[in-house]
């Protein structure tokens, strides 16, 4: 699918289900508000600028494929937006970002302790909004998120210390990190509809493809300095020790002349920018953007087969759309 049909796909989603996502937005402002004026401060003018919300679409449109969206679905992508908000106010502390979503972080505006207090503040909110749910399996998803979050991202740190760079390896990382929050959200809209289990189930490993699909993508814009759009900084990765799907292809390219030198460069403890320059264009060189892409579209071919299994409605079509807008998107 070309990328501008994505993108049009994506935003008339937007358009079916606007008044749940305006309601979703007000519902959050109001909740994260209270009497601290600092706390005010920082969370009015972090929430000022939203970013794709891809994560409350999907739970929205999970109930809608399962019944329809209630009140419950409602406080469940509440929830997930929350926590997944929580999870980039922490993860630019970890990653020390000082740009997101074309602004400066809260790390970056306030400082470390203000962003980990901050996230933090956020975590306990989605628990709070997963309460409203008033159905333990809705609360207890968000508990058990949260931890497999915060395993997926020190996961990520112990292998790149350990120079652990397999495909398997990479995937387990994603899985955690990324791809959790997308079986979440399907689980979420399943669960406030009281959808059948084998169903649910087989939306969740729908989830889990578009989670990996996700992070596969996003791994890719960190290899390319020319992303207005994105609104973050690109190159941190490698900065980090981090080698996502491209370069991991590349380096077990052995028929490549310069594959040992790059696997010793990429063990090396601190990279210079221009190490990681040279590391960035060995890795497409050995063409391993393109490998990338075809990984997507694999879960993707994946992913189409595991959804035919329910009636062809336009909610159906729509999770295909969102795929397809996740793999082409430009942000
Ligand atoms: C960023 O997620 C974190 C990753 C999993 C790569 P998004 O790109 O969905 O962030 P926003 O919410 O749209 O800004
Ligand atoms: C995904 O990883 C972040 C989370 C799971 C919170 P990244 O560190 O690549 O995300 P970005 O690129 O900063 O959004
Ligand atoms: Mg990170
Ligand atoms: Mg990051
Ligand atoms: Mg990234």
């Amino acid at each position: 699918m070309p990328q501008f049909a994505a993108m049009t796909a994506f935003e008339d989603i937007l358009h079916t289900i606007a008044p749940e996502l305006k309601e979703l937005n007000e519902r959050m402002l109001c909740a994260l508000h209270t009497s601290n004026p600092l706390m005010n401060d920082i969370v009015s003018n972090y929430l000022a600028t939203k970013g794709k919300q891809i994560r409350p679409v999907m739970v929205l449109l999970s109930a809608k494929l399962f019944g329809g969206i209630n009140a419950t679905a409602m406080h469940g992508a509440a929830a997930i937006e929350m926590l997944h908000n929580a999870s980039l106010i922490h993860d630019d502390v970890v990653d020390e970002t000082p740009l997101r979503r074309g602004q400066p972080t809260i790390n970056a505006i306030w400082d470390n302790h203000i962003a980990v207090l901050v996230g933090d503040f956020f975590v306990s909110m989605s628990l709070q909004e997963a309460l409203l749910t008033d159905n333990l399996d809705m609360i207890s998803t968000i508990g058990a998120l949260g931890r497999q979050l915060s395993l997926g991202e020190i996961d990520q740190i112990n292998k790149a210390r350990n120079h652990h760079f397999e495909e398997d390896a990479y995937l387990e990382v994603i899985d955690n990190k990324t791809a959790s929050l997308f079986v979440a959200c399907v689980r979420m809209g399943a669960l406030a509809t009281n959808a059948p289990k084998d169903q649910t189930e087989r939306m969740e490993r729908f989830g889990r493809l578009i989670g990996l699909a996700f992070q596969i993508r996003d791994d890719i814009f960190d290899y390319f300095s020319d992303s207005s759009e994105l609104g973050k900084p690109t190159g941190n990765d490698l900065r980090e020790g981090k080698v996502t799907l491209p370069l991991l292809y590349a380096l077990h390219r052995q028929d490549m002349p310069d594959s040992k030198e790059m696997n010793e460069l990429v063990r090396r403890d601190e990279l210079t920018p221009s190490e990681i320059e040279r590391l960035i264009d060995y890795a497409k060189r050995a063409g391993g953007i393109d490998y990338a892409y075809g990984r997507m579209q694999k879960l993707r071919d994946e992913a189409a087969e595991i959804i035919s299994e329910f009636p062809d409605t336009p909610t159906r079509s729509a999770f295909m759309d969102i795929f397809d807008y996740i793999i082409h998107r430009t942000y």
